[in-house]
């Protein structure tokens, strides 16, 4: 019986160490460079964060990795991105399993109780994702305020709590944005909040969506990079980063090319 039980503990153990490998990436930048630093994102983000096959090798890429990628740079480090849950990633960095996190993440009141953010590196809105077929019917905050209409937003979000501003509708939540874009597009949700730039991208790769002709709530949601409270050293640099890739226009290439990268072209 012992010996059952301490064999079913291995295959545990094994399959833990298994899976917490598998959604680990590294790149080395410079061979000389002295370790690595650790990002936490959820690659499920385009154009922000996405997995995507490079030379035949699985990758995250997208705009908050080449942003990590200069961050990793300016301290001499190589980089390691750990892939998780959107709503995984505060209660990690906190418990010091990455050092920092890029997720097009918006930083928050309450978020900001938990991490420090550093100034804001891309702006953008918010907008609602439908069904084309559908545009003529969803042309304001009331018509889709119905108890018949299902709206999706991402699990811990400030999407989600656009979603609770629409008080008689039905809500749904779900861990990643592939998934509510499926259910959206095979009608089980009639809308989705999103933040722009993913809404673009996610109408060029699949047809028959469309960004509702109408703004919600206070759209405003700026992405930001946060550290573990009180890391100031970490981010003094981050900040002169993001000050240095937006005045050189670096930040706007790179948001222009993983947005084409996004779209295949
Ligand atoms: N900007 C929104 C927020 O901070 C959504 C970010 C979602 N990011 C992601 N990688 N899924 O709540």
């Amino acid at each position: 019986m012992k010996k059952i039980l301490l064999s079913m503990m291995m295959v545990a153990v094994f399959l833990l160490v298994a899976c917490s490998e598998s959604n680990v990436y590294t790149y080395i930048l410079d061979e000389s460079y002295d370790g690595f630093i650790t990002l936490g994102t959820s690659a499920d983000y385009p154009p922000y964060e996405w997995p995507m096959n490079v030379d035949g090798k699985q990758q995250i890429v997208g705009i908050d990795i080449e942003i990590a990628k200069h961050i990793a740079t300016a301290l001499n480090k190589n980089l390691k991105v750990v892939n998780k849950g959107f709503d995984f990633l505060l209660e990690d960095l906190d418990q010091g399993k990455v050092d920092f996190v890029l997720a097009g993440m918006t930083p928050t009141e309450e978020r900001m109780e938990i991490v420090d953010f550093s100034k804001v590196y891309y702006e953008a809105i918010q907008v609602v994702l439908i069904q084309e077929v559908n545009k003529d019917l969803y042309t304001s905050f009331d018509s889709l305020n119905q108890s018949t209409i299902r709206i999706g937003a991402q699990t811990g979000s400030i999407q989600k709590d656009l979603a609770e501003t629409f008080t008689n509708a039905t809500k749904q939540y779900i861990q990643t944005i592939p998934d509510l874009v499926l259910r959206l597009s095979e009608g089980q949700i009639e809308a989705l909040i999103v933040e722009k730039p993913v809404a673009d991208g996610y109408i060029s790769n699949i047809e028959g969506l469309y960004i509702a002709d109408f703004l919600i709530g206070d759209p405003d949601g700026g992405s930001a990079v946060a550290v573990k409270k009180g890391n100031s050293e970490l981010l003094e640099v981050i900040n002169d980063v993001i000050d240095e890739l937006i005045t050189s226009g670096e930040m706007d290439r790179i948001v222009e090319e993983m947005i084409l990268l996004n779209s295949g072209s």
